[in-house]
């Protein structure tokens, strides 16, 4: 089984930014253990601040590999793009985030992902990325 795991805007900061929302851990050492965990699936990874990188890295990715992982952080809340562009793919899509959105400013409880996603799970911290790995299997 093949899972692509796309992270957004800022969150190659995981680890220090806003540590009291996100946590103490960079994304690539809670990678390590996800990897241990699920040894019999090769993951993809891959993160980008730019927009329209996130949108060519799903297409990419989006009609061979049997599940996609997108925290697209801050884009969820503004991008069409990202959302047209998990229509436009064959690989379902679970939508991830670290921290509650819906307990957070207004403008994060808008999201133009979660209508073409196959799910949504946030709030769990970083946990959130495991139990989406455990929905595909
Ligand atoms: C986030 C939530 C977004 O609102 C925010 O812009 C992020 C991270 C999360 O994982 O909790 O950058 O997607």
């Amino acid at each position: 089984m093949k899972i692509s795991i796309i992270n957004g805007p800022n969150l190659n900061l995981l680890g220090q930014r806003e540590p009291g929302i996100y946590g103490n851990q960079t994304f690539e050492q809670y990678f390590v253990d996800l990897k241990t965990k699920f040894s019999q699936i090769e993951f993809d990874y891959f993160q980008s601040n730019i927009e329209g990188e996130l949108i060519e890295q799903l297409h990419r990715v989006g009609f061979s590999f049997d599940g996609i992982i997108l925290n697209a952080a801050a884009y969820t809340h503004t991008s069409v793009g990202l959302g047209d562009a998990i229509k436009a793919i064959d690989t379902s899509v679970i939508e991830v985030h670290i921290s509650n959105t819906f307990a957070r400013e207004d403008f994060r409880h808008t999201s133009y992902l979660t209508p073409n996603a196959k799910g949504l799970i946030l709030g769990f911290g970083m946990d959130s990325y495991r139990l989406a790995v455990e929905s595909f299997l």
